[in-house]
């Protein structure tokens, strides 16, 4: 076969493979095929050295005519497999914008932030200041200067958690603080009077059943002024109460004993979840909020501020029981409010 035969065959064998390329990579195995130094057409290259000049000039623009016209196809069917690719991208990567979106999960604040909020609130348009006293606290603090001396069963390690840190001369050892009592000497100590506290914190004690968490929130009013009276106390109570709980609901205030008012009550609220016909939570239809009264001398003393001069009502409830006891609240169990169960949580 002549050397041009030979270059027409190799053309029409390219031409051939070609015709079936349908991608990149096959495009590339044919590249090395037909224009690699180990082509045909480098092996007809190699045989014009051999060649008298004439047909060498002859031979060689020949061959040098298929070389050019196979890197044109090249080029050719690239642009067309890269045209090729652009047109489909529509198809292929297409967003079916109609399809229903997989919606991203949003939480929300617990309830127990929530009710530290409107309760702040509410006591804050009364001109309640919202302070910071310490949760790990002195017993000088917590009991002492409370009147709660070192014999009260409340200074036993069964009813209070005591941290193993050393203890100090005058304050004692240190408590997870079992109320937010623990702030009223210390906002006195501040010396700034009058003094309208709104104390809300974590508090501790070592009880846990239905209507108790070990770790709850108490918040604690103290209002310190000139010719503070148990009519004060009485009509903060009932504005709350028609504030946070609404009309339909009910205070009462029962005698009782703390050692750090006098005289001392402890503050109901009808319960929300039997309406007073009494229930696994309230038994009788009323459910204790907690304790208020008025300090007692010697415990305003112990802050700096003469009960001569000085009238002051102090209460702290507890946070968690106030939500459970508002209206349209079924909780059963307080301590599913801290079991950390989304299904429980994000029902508030
Ligand atoms: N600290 C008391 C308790 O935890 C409540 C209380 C606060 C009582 C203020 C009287 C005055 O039970």
């Amino acid at each position: 076969m002549s050397f041009k035969d030979e270059l027409q065959k190799l053309r029409a064998s390219f031409d051939t493979d070609l015709a079936t390329v349908s991608g990149d990579d096959e495009l590339e195995v044919l590249r090395v095929k037909y224009l690699g130094r180990k082509s045909g057409l480098q092996d007809l290259m190699r045989l014009l050295k051999d060649m008298t000049n004439d047909e060498r000039k002859d031979a060689g623009q020949a061959a040098n005519e298929v070389k050019k016209a196979i890197e044109s196809a090249f080029d050719l069917t690239t642009t067309e497999l890269e045209r090729a690719r652009l047109e489909n991208l529509a198809t292929e990567e297409a967003i079916d914008i109609s399809l229903p979106g997989i919606a991203p999960p949003v939480g929300h604040l617990h309830m127990t932030t929530t009710a530290i909020r409107e309760i702040e609130g509410i006591f804050a348009r009364l001109g309640f200041t919202r302070v910071r006293h310490p949760e790990v606290e002195w017993e000088w603090y917590a009991f002492e200067t409370l009147r709660v001396g070192p014999d009260h069963p409340a200074r036993d390690n069964w009813e209070t958690f005591f941290i193993d840190a050393p203890a100090d001369d005058k304050k004692g050892k240190m408590v997870l603080t079992p109320h937010t009592t623990n702030g009223d000497v210390r906002e006195m100590e501040r010396g700034d009077l009058p003094i309208r506290m709104m104390n809300i914190n974590k508090t501790y004690r070592r009880q846990s059943d239905v209507s108790h968490v070990p770790m709850f929130h108490q918040f604690e009013g103290l209002l310190i002024d000139e010719g503070v009276t148990i009519t004060d106390l009485k009509g903060l109570f009932e504005h709350f109460a028609k504030e946070y709980f609404g009309a339909d609901r009910e205070i009462r205030l029962r005698p009782h004993h703390f050692r750090f008012t006098e005289p001392s009550f402890e503050v109901d609220i009808s319960c929300g979840l039997c309406h007073g016909k009494g229930c696994r939570m309230c038994k009788d239809g009323w459910v204790e909020l907690g304790g208020a009264g008025m300090l007692h001398p010697d415990v305003l003393k112990a802050g700096g501020v003469d009960p001569e001069k000085y009238g002051g009502l102090a209460f702290g409830w507890g946070l968690e029981r106030t939500v459970s006891m508002r209206a349209g609240l079924n909780i059963s169990d307080l301590r599913t409010m801290y079991s950390n169960d989304v299904r429980f949580l994000q029902q508030f």
